[in-house]
Formats: C-alpha cells, sequence, structure tokens
C-alpha cells in the first residue's frame, strides 16, 4: 500500500470536467437501449415509478458513498477499502467490483458494437426501408452473424483502449466534456420528431400512466437493478472516479444532479421509442432489439431521416463509450496502483481479457445461440448476473461499510469538505439511508425477486 501513496496520481481538472465524467460513466447504453427495452418488457409507467424510488432511496446513496471513500482515500476500488481497514477484508467487495466489470463489460461492449455498425448502416443507407420488417431483418442478420458483430467489438474495445491510454484528464475529461452537449441536442430533435408522429398518444400514456397491477416483485428487482446498472454503482466505478474529485467539490449535489440529470436522458429516450413502438405497430416487450428496430423506424419517417438516423447512432455510441471509460477504468486503476503496472500495460491486458470474455456474449445469438448457464445464453447471463445480483450485493457492502463501519465522523468530515459546507442535516439523512434502508431494501428485494424468500 504505501507504494500507492508515492505515485503521482491525475485527477479532473475542473468542476465541469467533473461532472461530465462522472455524468459520462452513468449516461449510456443504460438511458438509450437498456432503460427502453426493460421499461417495455416490465409494463411501462409503473416500472418506472418504482425505477425511480429505487434510484433516490438506494441509487443516489451507494454514489455518495461510493464518491465518499474514493475522494477520501485516492485510491482504486480495491485499495480504497484497504486504506480505509487495512486488517479486515473489506476490500474484497473491490475486488467482486474488478470482476463486475469484466462481466458487464463482456455485453456492453456486444450492444456498443451493434451501434457503432449502425452508425455505418445508417449513414450507408442501409436502414433506408421504412417497413418494419426489413429494418427487424437488418438487426436480426447483423447479431446473428459472427465476423461483422466480432469485429465492431475489438473496434470497441481499441477506441476505449486508447483513450483509456490517454489518461484521466487528457483522456476521459476531454473526450466527455464535448460529447454529453451534443447527445442532449440531439435527444430534443428526435423527442420533437416522435411526439408529433400519429399514435403517438399511446406510446406517451404507455409512458406516464401507471397500472400498478403490473407490478411484481420480478418487476421491483429489475428496477433495482436498473437504478444500480445507471447510476454506475455498486462496483467501485465511482469510487475509482470520487479518487480523482477535488476536494472542494461538494459531493451530495453532484449525486443529486447526476442523477437527475441522468434521468432526463433516460425519460427522453423513451419519448423517443415509445410513440414510435405503438404507431408503428411494434411491441413495448420486445427486449434488446427495441432500439434497432424502432430507431431506424422513427427517422424514415421523417425529412433527412437519413442523416438523423446516423446523428442519433454516433451519439448513442459516444453515449457508450463514455460509460465504458468508466468501466475500463475500474480495473486499470485497479492493476497501475496495486501491482504498479503501466497504463499502457495494464489497459492492454485489461482489454484483451474483456475481449476473450466479450466474445462469448456477442456470438451468444450464433455459435453459443444453444449453450446456456443457469437457463441463460452467456450474454443473458453476464447482464443478469451483474444488474440483479452483484451490483445490488455489492451496494449492500458498500453501504454497510460507509455506515457502520467509516461511521458519522469521517463521513461529515469528507461530506462537508473538512467542515467548508454546513450539511449536517443532509449527512444525518445520508448516514440513516446507509445504516438501515439501502441495505434492508436491497435485500429485501434480492432474496425475493431470487425467490429465496416468499411472500
Ligand atoms: N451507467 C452506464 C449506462 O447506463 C453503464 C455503466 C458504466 C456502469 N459504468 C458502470 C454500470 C459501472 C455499472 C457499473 O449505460
Amino acid at each position: 500500500m504505501k507504494k500507492v501513496l508515492h505515485q503521482k496520481r491525475e485527477g479532473f481538472s475542473s468542476s465541469i470536467g467533473v461532472i461530465a465524467a462522472v455524468l459520462g460513466s452513468a449516461v449510456g447504453l443504460g438511458n438509450i437501449w437498456k432503460f427502453p427495452y426493460v421499461t417495455g418488457a416490465n409494463g411501462g409507467a409503473a416500472f418506472i415509478l418504482v425505477y425511480l424510488l429505487c434510484l433516490a432511496l438506494v441509487g443516489v446513496p451507494v454514489m455518495l458513498s461510493e464518491h465518499l471513500i474514493g475522494r477520501h482515500t485516492k485510491a482504486n476500488a480495491v485499495g480504497a477499502f484497504k486504506v480505509l481497514q487495512p486488517r479486515r477484508p473489506w476490500y474484497l467487495v473491490g475486488g467482486a467490483g474488478v470482476l463486475s466489470a469484466f462481466l458487464i463489460m463482456a455485453f456492453y461492449t456486444t450492444v456498443a458494437g451493434w451501434v457503432y455498425a449502425y452508425i455505418f448502416k445508417a449513414a450507408g443507407g442501409a436502414l433506408l426501408s421504412a417497413k418494419p420488417e426489413e429494418t427487424t431483418l437488418v438487426f436480426n442478420t447483423l447479431v446473428s452473424g459472427v465476423g461483422e458483430p466480432l469485429f465492431w467489438q475489438i473496434f470497441v474495445l481499441l477506441v476505449i483502449g486508447t483513450i483509456i491510454m490517454a489518461g484521466v484528464t487528457k483522456g476521459i475529461e476531454r473526450v466527455t466534456k464535448v460529447l454529453m452537449p451534443l447527445l442532449f441536442i440531439l435527444l430534443v430533435i428526435i423527442d420533437i420528431r416522435s411526439l408529433t408522429l400519429p399514435g403517438a398518444g399511446e406510446g406517451l400514456s404507455f409512458l406516464f400512466k401507471p397500472d400498478f397491477s403490473k407490478i411484481t416483485i420480478g418487476v421491483i428487482l429489475a428496477a433495482l437493478g436498473l437504478a444500480f446498472f445507471k447510476l454506475s454503482v455498486g462496483m467501485g466505478a465511482m469510487i475509482t472516479y470520487g479518487s480523482y474529485v477535488n476536494k472542494s467539490e461538494n459531493l451530495p449535489k453532484m449525486a443529486i444532479k447526476v442523477a437527475l440529470a441522468d434521468t432526463l436522458v433516460s425519460l427522453m429516450a423513451g419519448i423517443a421509442i415509445f410513440p414510435a413502438v405503438f404507431a408503428f405497430g411494434f411491441k413495448p416487450n420486445a427486449g434488446p432489439s427495441l432500439l434497432f428496430i424502432t430507431i431506424p423506424t422513427v427517422f424514415n419517417s421523417m425529412p433527412f431521416g437519413r442523416v438523423f438516423m446516423s446523428l442519433f447512432f454516433v451519439l448513442t455510441a459516444i453515449a457508450a463509450t463514455g460509460a465504458m471509460l468508466s468501466l475500463l477504468e475500474v480495473p486499470v486503476a485497479y492493476l497501475t496502483e496495486q501491482y504498479q503496472w503501466t497504463r499502457r500495460k495494464a489497459t492492454m491486458v485489461t482489454i484483451l481479457g474483456i475481449g476473450l470474455l466479450g466474445s462469448t456474449a456477442t456470438l451468444s445469438n450464433s455459435l453459443f445461440a444453444k449453450v446456456t448457464v443457469f437457463g441463460k445464453t452467456f450474454f443473458d447471463f453476464y447482464d443478469f448476473s451483474t444488474s440483479n445480483i452483484l451490483l445490488p450485493v455489492g451496494g449492500i457492502f458498500i453501504a454497510l461499510f460507509v455506515g457502520w463501519q467509516w461511521g458519522y465522523v469521517n463521513v461529515k468530515r469528507e461530506m462537508s469538505n473538512e467542515g467548508q459546507l454546513t450539511n449536517d442535516r443532509l449527512v444525518r439523512i445520508f448516514m440513516f439511508l446507509v445504516e438501515y434502508i439501502v441495505p434492508f431494501a436491497i435485500a429485501l428485494v434480492l432474496l425475493a425477486g431470487l425467490n429465496i424468500i416468499h411472500f
């Protein structure tokens, strides 16, 4: 551990840079691909309400916990626990986080590869049919291929590997700062088109009119899992990013801002997609293919559709890329700090590992279509086991650690920037949440959602 302290550490250089990087981690395929399809599969508005509750009561407190630990220790996911509790096995929480990063990246790079491929398909005119069956066919051909999706997955890994090797300030911060605002502007344009489609109303009521009979314990578990995935919490990515944050940032404010902005982006993606789903006779519960089939259809019914469609996938690719940087940074920071590897070596070894594991996810619609783990394809297994199990379990331990191990006095000092901010009430509410609500709520939802206990 001593060596870590001697190392010169990089960090984010400005408040805008911090927000861009943290929001860049949160906003990703989770908003544009996952949020719509999970919402569609779980019945719409009622699911969204449960999701918002999970976000406020569990997601934000865990994000803040991670930022506090990270900024205080200035260390990676494993190192942070070792600094605070050198003699207890809490660092295993960070270790599980490093493992989760690989599992998430395995399927995330698959989907990011599809998105990158779609940029070229859209620009080249391959998606120019207004017939839903034809856009469906384009998607199915891509995902059930071998060479094409693998090529794009490797391409994605090389892009993010290059950015990560450039470093925290010159890589992560510089890239996310430019690209986040662009994403937002394009979403506004698409929403306008989508809202003016004939029949948009049905999609909107699906999104905003709750039907509470649709809520089951499985739905609640999905909402909780999505909250973790969305905010990039439960595995130490926010510990790692927190470690690059300046001592003068207001951390609770930042966590709330990021959660609000992230939710706005998700809802805007929902508004882009659901009116079209209903207007063109698609099913809202299509699953992971939803985005790739509805979005081309929306654009095909508007002037300059090809241009906008290409831009949309460029920006989705950007969002996915910003998110992947935070996932890749977790093992890279761990390997460089705990084992003194160079950034270059750590990045190369990590993307190689992700590429090998990830190919099993990419090929789960072709070569490995019949291979299952606990009844799921590789792709679905990596997705389910991380979002719905590893991240929530990580969240329990992070909350317990901050609430019961690190404790009130330390939390207050870090959260108030050594007494510079007066936020004592907030500190108390936060402590109550991480001591009791977060661990208990997650444990209950997990045990019930996985059918271990029954009501
Ligand atoms: N939040 C990102 C998204 O919504 C995904 C992500 C990035 C993530 N880093 C993470 C998920 C760390 C869990 C943990 O697309």
